[in-house]
């Protein structure tokens, strides 16, 4: 079944020979794109549907979330509104919450979002464990993640349990949970933070996981300067998210090496840090995604617009460097390279944009901008 999406006013593609097309046509075969061109030489199709002079660009990549959780944490928020600092401990409430769930529950919820985020443009979702912290637990969470989205990634290693020692659990994270769930993820997490796990464990818990085969992620510099990109870079890791706090070593060493920074700017203003430093990064020849690390406790947000838009408006990024982040570059450091761009043999991911171009992601924030979405080929929206 072939479908000609024609009528677009601007067609981004994401992809470095094509570019940015006008008068240009779409065709969707299947899952994936079959052909792009101009609009006068596209080939017969099944079916045509006219965006009447809609922007189209991939649908949005969204390389970090934690969404199997169960619980609110609307109380902690409105408590850090008023001056209480953001602390990782918020995560064992989202924990007690999520291993009294029924799978059912779990299930619901994290549908619930994704449906959320599709309605917005986000085709491909990467999510985490991280709210289990048992073996039981977190191979559950792998086990329900894998059945609903794209990637997921093992975060054993988020928080010492409440009562655990942190060593003891470290060489768990690292031993039979990390055994039990790799065969259910592609990547592993460490949540290298002060309150968290300090590079030793980060370390040990993130070369237990490539010995298991599994890609590198690691959360740092989140809450303040800390070891996390420097053991990321170190190791190899796919992406180092957050890069709120970083020194100019930090900086350097992201833009010496293959690791993708992932700035999660919904989650700084959620926790009143700063923006992280992504103009500083792209000058200094970094690579830069954008997520919206949504989860109950600091980034309550499915929207990748809402976290594009305040890269161009607060953080200095331009249209083009927010949009790629938003789809190339995530896909990138999911190695997926399928995802993120519209090309013949992408998969068929599409975001057409109620606006004539994608200068309006930011020229008019906070408006609901998504006119339709196909994934995989299948109108979502
Ligand atoms: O990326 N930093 C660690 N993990 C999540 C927070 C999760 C929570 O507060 O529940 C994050 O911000």
């Amino acid at each position: 079944m072939s479908t000609l999406v024609t009528g677009i006013g601007e067609l981004t593609t994401q992809d470095d020979d094509l570019g940015v097309l006008r008068g240009a046509a779409l065709v969707l075969d299947g899952e994936r794109v079959a052909w792009v061109g101009p609009a006068a030489q596209a080939p017969p199709c099944d079916t045509a549907v006219d965006v009447e002079g809609r922007a189209v660009l991939p649908g949005w990549v969204d390389s970090h979330t934690h969404l199997v959780f169960a619980g609110d944490r609307t109380a902690e928020f409105t408590a850090r509104m008023a001056g209480e600092p953001y602390a990782a401990g918020g995560i064992a409430v989202t924990v007690e919450a999520t291993r009294a769930a029924t799978d059912d529950e779990l299930r619901a919820n994290l549908r619930r979002l994704v449906a959320e985020a599709a309605a917005q443009g986000t085709t491909c979702v990467e999510t985490k464990t991280g709210y289990g912290l048992t073996t039981e637990d977190e191979l559950r969470a792998a086990r329900i993640a894998a059945q609903e989205v794209d990637e997921v990634t093992y975060l054993g290693a988020h928080l010492v349990p409440p009562g655990a020692d942190p060593d003891e659990y470290t060489a768990l994270a690292a031993g039979d949970m990390l055994a039990a769930v790799a065969p259910h993820v592609r990547w592993a997490d460490v949540f290298c933070e002060v309150g968290a796990f300090d590079e030793a464990q980060s370390r040990r818990v993130l070369s237990a996981a490539r010995a298991h085969g599994l890609g590198l992620r690691v959360h740092g510099n989140q809450l303040g300067p800390g070891p996390g990109v420097r053991l990321a870079v170190e190791l190899g890791a796919a992406s180092v998210d957050h890069c709120t706090h970083l020194t100019p070593a930090d900086v350097d060493a992201l833009a010496s090496a293959g690791t993708v920074a992932t700035l999660l700017p919904a989650c700084d203003l959620s926790t009143r840090q700063p923006l992280p430093p992504a103009r500083t990064l792209l000058d200094a020849g970094a690579r830069v995604a954008l997520a919206t690390n949504c989860n109950p406790g600091s980034s309550y947000t499915t929207s990748m617009a809402y976290c594009v838009a305040t890269a161009v408006l607060q953080m200095r990024m331009t249209v083009d460097e927010a949009i790629r982040a938003a789809t190339t570059t995530p896909a990138h450091s999911l190695a997926r390279p399928d995802l993120g761009h519209l090309a013949p043999g992408a998969r068929a991911d599409v975001h057409v944009l109620d606006a004539p171009s994608r200068t309006h992601l930011a020229y008019r924030p906070g408006t609901p901008l998504t006119h339709a979405v196909w994934r995989k080929g299948t109108r979502v929206r």
